[in-house]
């Protein structure tokens, strides 16, 4: 299948280098062009517009930050919807609240394309290896037509709702991790005293009900952090735990309820960006707290 990958960041250009693995036409673009050379040198082809990426496939993928970086690359000028649409398929995979899908499934509709929304979980590697979680927004028939390209991508596929239930059900799972991050250095603070080795807590924590599956992908890097040592490539950075945190608390209130433990826990990860660690990975959060403690 012909398919553009618009915007390719870490997550967005492991994902090219996985589809054009499996035998896809790839075409990318990417704001800093320095950042296509990846998929280039694996076999993409790089559109000199998101315009003409959209002109030459019949699948779009955006992997973008946030709502403003899908406002900017859709609609600005040469964005991608001031390229030919009509038929063509979006599956919009960046992290942000539903209402911004459902907004622009109905931009793109005026346009004779169709949407869905397919945000996931994983990180870098699993992405690069075809193992996400997708979570799927959108019509059955829009869904089926590339059941197939989502199956390559993700080692499950859950079609979740209409367009935009993909975002929540996102939301929702990166929720409690996001905290978890927080609970961890916490927690780490109590037995930082008792000095043991970063990898026996770890493996301590896995093992029991203080851990969840993220330790097992994870803690290495949070133990490296621990240690004070470079806890290897950055996959999930502090800057964005904040803004999926934000949306989070926004979502909660936009239904009429209240996130308090969220909020608690985007207060200390704001405070980590103030401290200049927005583009340090989130492991490296729980490192940070149990640092706090004053060890005799
Ligand atoms: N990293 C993870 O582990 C992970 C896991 C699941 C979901 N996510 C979600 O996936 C999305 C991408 O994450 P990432 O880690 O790949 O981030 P990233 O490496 O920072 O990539 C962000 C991408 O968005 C582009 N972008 C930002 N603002 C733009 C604008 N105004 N116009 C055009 N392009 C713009 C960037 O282009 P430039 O290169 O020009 O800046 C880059 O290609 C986020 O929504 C994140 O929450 C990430």
């Amino acid at each position: 299948m012909k398919i553009g990958i618009a915007g390719t960041g870490r997550m967005g250009a492991a994902i090219a280098l996985r589809l054009i693995e499996v035998g896809h036409e790839l075409t990318v673009w990417n704001r800093t062009p320095e950042k296509t050379k990846g998929p280039a040198a694996a076999g993409a082809k790089v559109a000199a517009t998101p315009a003409a990426l959209v002109d030459g496939v019949e699948v779009i993928i955006t992997m973008l930050t946030d709502d403003k970086s899908i406002a900017e690359l859709y609609h600005g000028p040469q964005g991608l919807l001031s390229g030919n649409a009509k038929g063509k398929l979006f599956i919009e995979m960046s992290t942000v609240r539903p209402e911004v899908e459902r907004a622009l499934g109905e931009k793109i509709r005026q346009k004779g394309g169709s949407l869905i929304d397919c945000p996931v979980g994983g990180t870098v590697e699993p992405a690069r290896a075809g193992k996400l979680f997708g979570f799927v927004g959108g019509s059955d028939a829009d869904v089926a037509r590339v059941r197939q390209v989502l199956e390559q991508m993700c080692r499950r596929v859950e079609h979740v709702g209409p367009l935009g239930a993909g975002a929540s059900m996102k939301l929702a799972i990166n929720l409690p991790l996001m905290v978890y991050w927080q609970a961890f250095g916490e927690a780490l603070a109590l037995v930082a005293p008792l000095k043991l080795d970063p990898d026996r807590l770890i493996s301590i924590f896995s093992e029991t009900s203080g851990g969840p599956n993220v330790l097992k992908a994870r803690g290495a890097a949070a133990a490296a952090a621990m240690r004070g040592k470079d806890s290897g490539p950055v996959t999930f950075d502090i800057g964005l735990a904040c803004k999926d945190l934000r949306l989070m608390i926004a979502e909660a209130k936009s239904l009429g309820t209240d996130a308090p433990v969220s909020q608690s826990a985007l207060k200390s990860f704001e405070e980590a960006v103030r401290e200049g660690l927005g583009d340090a990975d989130g492991a490296s959060l729980p490192a940070r707290w149990m640092k706090r403690v004053n060890i005799k």
